[in-house]
């Protein structure tokens, strides 16, 4: 059954939230909804996906389902591990990458602990997002923009001053394996990375410690 993130939320609420599977000063006070299980075996290769990914930019008006959303979060950041690796490497196994989504319906934290959704911010911030990030369309016109942000110090805790590259490093394996995995389903995005800093973290609410890198509207593509 396909359902949307709309009608799997219950509550919503501004909030700060933890990040499992590592522990966070962050605390959960939200609602959280759980995602639906992620598929293991799709009908695209790795190779077939690589050839066709393009940047796509525009987007028919359609919302993603809670299933694509799911498997979107999870080839970025899903834990396929018993031990708690995930999707993506991770220098030292430190994941500082924290995942949000937004949808028409909110502002959603991705906990890859439990495979579900925190409840950030109700309503549509697609419009302040665009202004934040030089108006660039795709990211009004797409019915998901994923956005990948990085809490630094828990990678320069152990590797210092190499913490900022291996931090770039990990936003891009994680933005490119949502970007493969959405070629797969059929969908397409765009990686951004023109915006104004503390302008989008403004927009969106987050926490300081999570500062935003990357922004990855996903939609259907039009045409
Ligand atoms: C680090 C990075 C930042 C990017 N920032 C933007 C951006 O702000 N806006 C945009 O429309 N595309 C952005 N792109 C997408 C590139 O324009 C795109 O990848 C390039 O034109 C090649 O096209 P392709 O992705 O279809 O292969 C970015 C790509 C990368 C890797």
């Amino acid at each position: 059954m396909r359902c949307t993130i709309a009608g799997l939320a219950v509550a919503l609420a501004i909030y700060h939230v933890g990040c499992s599977p590592r522990p966070s000063p962050l605390e959960t006070t939200g609602a959280v909804t759980p995602l639906p299980k992620p598929v293991l075996q799709g009908t695209m290769s790795v190779e077939e996906a690589l050839a066709q990914r393009r940047s796509v930019r525009s987007f028919i008006d359609q919302e993603l389902s809670a299933e694509e959303i799911g498997q979107l979060l999870w080839a970025a950041q899903g834990v396929t591990d018993p031990r708690g690796l995930r999707a993506a490497p991770s220098a030292g196994a430190l994941y500082p990458i924290e995942l949000y989504v937004l949808t028409p319906e909110g502002l959603y934290h991705y906990r890859p602990g439990s495979h579900s959704l925190g409840a950030v911010v109700a309503g549509d911030l697609r419009e302040p997002l665009w202004q934040a990030a030089l108006q660039q369309d795709a990211l009004r016109d797409a019915p998901a923009v994923f956005v990948i942000t990085a809490e630094y110090q828990r990678t320069a805790a152990k590797y210092g001053e190499r913490a900022v590259r291996y931090v770039h490093m990990e936003a891009g394996h994680a933005a490119q394996n949502l970007l493969l995995q959405a070629v797969a389903l059929g969908l397409g995005g765009v990686p951004i990375g023109a915006m104004r800093d503390e302008q989008v973290q403004r927009a969106l609410s987050l926490p300081r410690e999570h500062e935003p890198l990357y922004l990855l509207p996903v939609g259907r593509p039009a045409q």
